[in-house]
């Protein structure tokens, strides 16, 4: 069992699709653990992004992910690293395949829906920088001996 972040982007949040992208981890088998609205400072920005601090992207980005509050998603279940990963797509929403989170609902880099954390390392350290330990929760759900 393994548990990864999510972040459902300002440009998720603006469009309406907090419910859809939240559906597509549901229907997976994932189990939602952890759900937070935040409006992101410079300081949470810059410590999340700081191996991009030198693109010269890097001020496009502090400005797109603090225009609107993100949702913060702690997403439980087997192999949710990888797996949510898997659904997010490519981090280019033109290069993301058709059926992926990206693929179907993105179209430009400047708004690619979701972060998820990449590895057991980053999700770790991740889930720590938006949660900061608290408000993940273990629950049983109907469905959990059947998946
Ligand atoms: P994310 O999965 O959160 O990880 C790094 C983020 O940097 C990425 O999604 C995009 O939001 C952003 N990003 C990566 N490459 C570019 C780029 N070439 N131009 C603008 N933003 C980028």
């Amino acid at each position: 069992m393994e548990t990864t972040l999510i972040l459902l982007k300002p440009d998720a949040v603006e469009r309406g699709l907090i419910g859809q992208v939240i559906a597509r981890l549901e229907a997976k088998g994932l189990k939602i653990c952890g759900l937070k609205m935040m409006q992101l400072d410079d300081a949470i920005i810059d410590e999340h992004y700081d191996f991009l601090m030198d693109k010269p992207f890097f001020p496009k980005i502090k400005q797109y992910m603090s225009r609107t509050p993100i949702v913060a998603l702690a997403v439980c279940g087997d192999s949710a690293i990888s797996t949510v990963r898997t659904l997010t797509g490519a981090t280019n929403p033109q290069e993301a395949l058709p059926g992926s989170i990206r693929g179907d609902l993105g179209l430009t880099i400047d708004g690619n829906i979701v972060h998820a954390s990449d590895s057991p390392e980053t999700a770790e350290i991740e889930l720590k920088r938006f949660f900061g330990g608290e408000n993940i929760f273990e629950y049983s759900r109907g469905v959990d001996g059947i998946l």
